[in-house]
């Protein structure tokens, strides 16, 4: 067991947030702006998207890593329509659009048990049917992390930076990696 504790985070949250990206990003992330952050961060009520935290001890200061989710609605951006989904569909597919755990905490299954949790406690399936994600091929620890939730790989083209990257998808009607 980790020993850490996981909740959903607020707005309070934003500058430990932004701290450990700045300090543990890594050159495979696309870092998220404050703007989108601040959005996912007002929760889904009022924003676009929820971040979940894996917190040691109390208050936000103790961050170990974080899960970043976005509903992207109808934008231009929404990976459902590289994966073809008809229009009505769009509003069902959501963005893990970041996921970065503390150096320290690597290699214990964070990435994995982030996406679990979040799936049990803030993404009730009956609202959000596809799962969607980016990641460089060369980033090995979030290919298999995702691969491990039950995302498979359905194209692999330029995004955010020019960078290629792999498109992962679950549909949460289909089997696990179907
Ligand atoms: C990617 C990242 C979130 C992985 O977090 P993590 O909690 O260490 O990952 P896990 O321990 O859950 O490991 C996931 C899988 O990758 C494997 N793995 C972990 N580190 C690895 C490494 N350095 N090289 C190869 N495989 C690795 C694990 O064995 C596991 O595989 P399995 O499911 O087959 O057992 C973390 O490395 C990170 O924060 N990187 C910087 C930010 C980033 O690149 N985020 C992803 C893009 S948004």
């Amino acid at each position: 067991m980790t020993g850490l504790r996981f909740a959903r985070l607020n707005p309070d949250a934003l500058d430990a947030v932004l701290a450990l990206q700045r300090d543990a990003c890594g050159p495979l992330m696309h870092p998220l702006g404050e703007a989108e952050l601040s959005d996912m961060l007002a929760g889904p009520a009022v924003g676009r998207g929820v971040v979940l935290g894996a917190l040691a001890g109390e208050g936000t200061g103790g961050l170990a890593a974080f899960l970043a989710v976005q509903f992207p609605g109808r934008a231009a951006h929404n990976l459902g329509r590289d994966y073809g989904l008809p229009d009505g569909d769009l509003e069902r597919a959501l963005h893990f659009t970041g996921v970065l755990v503390h150096p320290d905490r690597r290699g214990q299954g964070l990435h994995r048990r982030l996406i679990e949790t979040a799936a049990r406690s803030v993404l009730p399936p009956d609202r959000h049917r596809y799962w969607f994600a980016t990641v460089r091929p060369e980033n090995t620890a979030s290919v298999r992390g995702m691969l491990s939730v039950g995302m498979r790989v359905f194209a692999r083209k330029p995004k955010h930076d020019g960078h290629d990257r792999l498109l992962f998808v679950r549909d949460l009607s289909a089997p696990a990696g179907g």
